[in-house]
């Protein structure tokens, strides 16, 4: 029997209701399951709030693992669980709402608790090097009015690029852009996401 396609779906819309991106990485699972693929999802909702990281977070970050005491241990548990989340992944469905130009702030904290040296990338000969390779990554990305990919999105260019950095190159966008004033917005976006899920 084939193995499960391992999906990861982050959600970061603050609004767990009327969601535009959360609709749209439902429909993927949605689209995945009616053409029977086997899968196994593990779903992290940004909506419940994750900490910041702080100077006890970073000396314990900074501290090699083998010398780790129980309060490090402790400190990095949720980071090293949401690390691990990306790692059992072969794929990431990221829901992205633009909030003022940019990604959510629980967004940010995630990414801020996942990139981590020594266990997603490391520096190679001085330049950094992504660890979490042969994953594929699709993001869910929706806008009131800010174009996709504008010179105002600051959130499109920038997930592409931290994502790059830990490894994960492979990126597709389902875009539900400017969808206040753009009737086809949802519509488009709803298409490419059935186009998506029969090539998967
Ligand atoms: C706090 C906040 C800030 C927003 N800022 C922007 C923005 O800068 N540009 C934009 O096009 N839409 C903005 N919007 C609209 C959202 O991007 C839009 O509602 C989108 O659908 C959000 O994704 P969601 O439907 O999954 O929540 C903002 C919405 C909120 C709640």
């Amino acid at each position: 029997m084939a193995q499960p396609m391992k999906i990861l779906r982050v959600d970061s819309s603050a609004k767990t209701e009327n969601s535009e991106s959360r609709r749209l990485t439902d429909r993927i699972i949605d689209g995945l399951k009616k053409n029977g693929k086997s899968l196994d999802v593990t779903v992290r909702d940004l909506n419940e709030s994750l900490p910041q990281v702080n100077t006890a977070w970073i000396e314990a970050n900074n501290t090699p693992s083998d010398d780790h005491t129980d309060e490090h241990k402790k400190t990095l548990a949720l980071s090293n669980t949401l690390v691990g989340e990306i790692e059992a992944a072969d794929t990431l469905i990221i829901g992205v709402a633009l909030y003022n130009f940019s990604i959510t702030a629980s967004l940010k904290l995630w990414i801020d608790l996942v990139c981590r040296a020594r266990k997603t990338f490391a520096y190679v000969d001085g330049s950094p090097k992504g660890l979490m390779t042969g994953k594929k990554a699709i993001i869910c990305f929706a806008s009131g009015g800010t174009p996709f990919e504008s010179d105002i999105d600051f959130a499109s260019g920038y997930l592409r690029h931290i994502l790059g950095f830990i490894g994960i190159t492979d990126v597709t966008y389902i875009t539900a852009d400017k969808h206040f004033m753009d009737d086809r917005s949802l519509i488009n976006a709803n298409a490419a996401v059935d186009t998506l899920t029969n090539q998967l």
